[in-house]
């Protein structure tokens, strides 16, 4: 029995995160995708929102849950017995944050990070864009799943 943690921010959840939890629900027997609780950043989306749409996108991979988690992500990961923390990878230019991310969380915990990278046609794609062209009125559906395109219309309209 293998478990693997996929930790981020998700604000919002993207194509380009789907993909990667759909890759680990077919490799490993369970995945935790834990939303981090900052309160430090200002986001769009609350962490119980994220978590809700989360819990919305993948409810059809059974052995997926979202849960959330502040403080160090190893702690966390030694809670909720997980053997792996995994990583999408979208270009070179996420190398070097990541792996010293990895290599920080081996240092305290041992716990290992696999990298999975992500479709080529995810590669461009991050939350932060996908907020900006929204709240500049450009087309998000091919980036987002559309209950998450539909949250985010309606909050980029009430601002
Ligand atoms: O989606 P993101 O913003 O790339 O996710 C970053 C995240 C949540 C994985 C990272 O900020 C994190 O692990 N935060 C927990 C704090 C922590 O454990 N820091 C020390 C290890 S580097």
């Amino acid at each position: 029995m293998v478990a693997a943690l996929i930790p981020g921010s998700f604000d919002p959840p993207t194509n380009g995160h789907l993909d990667v939890i759909e890759r680990c629900a077919g490799l490993f027997d369970r995945v935790l995708v834990a939303v981090v609780r900052n309160p430090a950043k200002a986001p769009m989306f609350s962490s119980d929102e994220r978590v809700a749409m989360l819990t919305e996108c993948t409810e059809h991979w059974p052995n997926v849950a979202i849960g959330s988690f502040s403080g160090l992500l190893v702690d966390y990961a030694e809670e909720e017995n997980i053997d792996v923390i995994v990583k999408g990878l979208r270009a070179m230019t996420d190398f070097d944050y990541e792996f010293q991310m990895s290599q920080m969380n081996r240092h305290l915990s041992g716990i290992v990070t696999l990298f999975v990278a992500t479709k080529p046609e995810y590669g461009y794609l991050s939350s932060s864009l996908v907020k900006q062209v929204a709240g500049l009125g450009g087309s998000i559906d091919k980036l987002v799943p559309p209950l998450v395109a539909t949250a985010i219309e309606k909050r980029v309209s009430n601002e």
